[in-house]
């Protein structure tokens, strides 16, 4: 039994077998078994996902969203998680605040409940994306390794799982980010210490030559207040357009986690080009999930 928190925790050998997993026929080791879907904020991708994810390995997900649960309201993360692991063999939580699921974790590790705790989005980072990403970018270049790759935008929790993951992997990312957007120092030092990733300001020297073009939302979930703020920040310089991808490698493709917000972060034209993977890279949520879901039960 393996907690799945951050792409850096579970390190370069773990992101290679939740890879493999990804396009292994694997067995319904869930079988009767009941998997709790924790959603403290709203959802398309990841839910319908893991929810299918979690069928496809024999088990029953239980879908819950915060406010039947209220957590650290009605009772705290540690008993919900220790009242979910009597039902379920995996808990998989969305979390305003990254330090619910390791109090989570904690509980469960303490108690030797023996359920993992899967990260579904927290305001640190968003690891099952980066495994989606990955298998993407390996399923149209024929491997992660040495890919170039840029992100244009906020440093978020998408920004941070995708950058360790491609370092882990062995791929290149350089990320550009308005002046009090980037990651802090310490961060980043922390990134740069797992492969190649580097930072800067600048949109066009960042896509220049990449192959990979990959941007998320401007104001992140919980952040809603700082909106028009966030929009005068980063636009129009940070969009991703036509005139940046030509910037970019001739086969470059674009990436987005979605949801996006056509015309602020990417223009429309940008998101239904030719070089737009990003229903591809939405699909690829499922064997993410499962491949995850498998590795902390059973691998
Ligand atoms: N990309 C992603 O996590 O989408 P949802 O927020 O819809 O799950
Ligand atoms: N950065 C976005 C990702 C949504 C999937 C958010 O946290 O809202």
């Amino acid at each position: 039994m393996k907690d799945f928190l951050e792409i850096s925790a579970i390190g370069s050998e773990g992101l290679e077998a939740i890879l493999d997993f990804a396009t292994a026929d694997l067995p319904p080791v869930l079988a009767g078994k009941g998997v709790a879907l924790v959603f403290e904020k709203p959802s398309l991708r990841t839910r319908s996902s893991s929810e299918m994810a979690a069928v496809a390995l024999g088990a029953h997900p239980v879908y819950i969203t915060d406010a039947e649960v209220g957590i650290d309201k009605r009772e705290s993360a540690e008993d919900i998680a220790k009242v979910l692991a009597g039902y379920h063999s995996a808990i998989a939580a969305r979390v305003f605040d990254h330090r619910v699921l390791e109090r989570m974790a904690k509980a469960l590790n303490d108690s030797r409940a023996g359920v993992p705790v899967i990260n579904l989005l927290s305001d640190r980072s968003h690891p099952c994306q980066a495994i989606a990403d990955l298998i993407t970018v390996k399923e149209h270049f024929g491997s992660v390794r040495g890919v170039e790759m840029a992100y244009v935008g906020d440093s978020n929790n998408v920004a941070l799982s995708l950058a360790e993951a491609a370092a882990l992997a062995g791929a290149s990312v350089r990320i550009a980010s308005p002046e009090g957007y980037g990651f802090d120092a310490a961060t980043r030092q922390r990134l740069a210490a797992l492969g190649e990733v580097a930072f800067g300001t600048d949109p066009v020297e960042a896509v220049k030559g990449a192959r990979v073009i990959y941007t998320d939302t401007w104001t992140s979930m919980g952040q809603e207040a700082e909106a028009a703020e966030r929009r005068a920040a980063f636009g129009p310089r940070f969009q991703v357009n036509s005139a940046l991808m030509a910037q970019a490698a001739g086969d470059a493709i674009f990436m987005h986690c979605l949801p996006a917000h056509r015309g602020e972060e990417v223009t429309g034209e940008v998101m239904d080009s030719a070089a737009s993977v990003i229903y591809r890279q939405a699909a690829n949520r499922m064997p993410a999930f499962k491949s995850v879901l498998y590795w902390t039960v059973a691998g």
